[in-house]
């Protein structure tokens, strides 16, 4: 009996469009492999909320990559546990889970997955750099004014999605890293008025960071109609992850065997595309 490969049998990517999940995509289809991508938009389409769509992704599959949508919520324990056992059910030999540091339920789906016994791999990431140009501050840099409840003395990580995707390749295609976590995490601990100078460097552009209080912050995304979990996810975010995992961690260089990308390099990089520059008013 022939082994199953990458080569032979397709690797799933969940959030396949998503910011870590496009990346992790374009890796495998970049070296030929063959890839699914598991989307509401996927052929055939997958829906965290509709289980009847998850069989039919797994058809045939040898590796899978677990993005939950939103890993801090409180649903998230129940159904990545529920897709891993599924997963394992058909054939599917080897997860990489995503997780964020230091997030109660991030944790708790960590060890329930783990738990099933498949080969699993744990990449557990900082905050993403991408936020700043594929997400929610995207808008806010570009007019040029950042308002967040952070300060100086809060201090992240930030880790790069092209370092978090090369991670979650090596774990579905390579040996050695079943039963491992890897902890993601750039070289350099930075606030979140830091960043904001460095992209307002990287790009020649002023751009001033306001800080709020978490309390005026929530209310001022509720007045704008930002979603009531929305408000209570990035309250979450502000007041209990950030600042409480200023340290960082060798997951990239052990993985790989490189060091991570630095937030310089990554805005620098992203400066470049010219996504931070506002389009002129004709
Ligand atoms: N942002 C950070 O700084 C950070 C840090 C640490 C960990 N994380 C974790 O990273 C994960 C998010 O990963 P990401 O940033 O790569 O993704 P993302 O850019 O937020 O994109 C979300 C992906 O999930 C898919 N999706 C959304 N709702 C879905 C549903 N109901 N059913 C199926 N697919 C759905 C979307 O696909 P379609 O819309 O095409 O269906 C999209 O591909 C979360 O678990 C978050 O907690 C984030």
């Amino acid at each position: 009996m022939t082994e199953d490969t990458p080569t032979t049998k397709p690797t799933l990517v969940l959030g396949g469009t998503g910011k870590t999940g496009r990346r992790v995509v374009a890796r495998l289809g970049a070296r030929g492999l063959p890839v699914r991508v598991g989307s509401r938009s996927g052929q055939p389409p997958f829906d965290w909320d509709d289980r009847s769509s998850w069989g039919p992704v797994l058809q045939g599959v040898r590796a899978a990559y677990i993005p939950y949508p939103d890993m801090v919520t409180s649903g998230a324990t129940k159904a990545t546990r529920a897709f891993a056992e599924l997963a394992i059910e058909h054939g599917v030999t080897r997860l990489v889970l995503l997780t964020g540091r230091g997030e109660d339920e991030a944790q708790r789906a960590e060890h329930e997955v783990q738990d099933t016994g498949a080969d699993v791999t744990i990449v557990r990431c900082a905050w993403f750099m991408q936020i700043f140009s594929e997400d929610y501050l995207l808008d806010p840099i570009r007019a040029g004014e950042v308002v967040l409840p952070a300060t100086d003395g809060q201090l992240d990580p930030f880790v790069d999605a092209d370092d978090i995707a090369d991670v979650a390749v090596a774990a579905l295609t390579e040996p050695g890293h079943g039963g491992q976590v890897h902890e993601l995490t750039s070289p350099r601990l930075l606030s979140f008025p830091e960043a904001v100078a460095e992209i307002a460097t990287a790009s020649g552009r002023d751009i001033a960071f306001v800080p709020v209080t978490v309390e005026d912050y929530a209310t001022a995304a509720a007045e704008h109609g930002v979603p009531a979990e929305v408000v209570d996810f990035l309250t979450y975010l502000f007041s209990d992850v950030l600042g409480h995992n200023a340290y960082v961690a060798d997951g990239v260089e052990r993985a790989l065997g490189r060091p991570p990308r630095d937030f310089t390099d990554y805005a620098r990089r992203t400066a470049a595309t010219g996504v931070w520059t506002p389009e002129v008013d004709q």
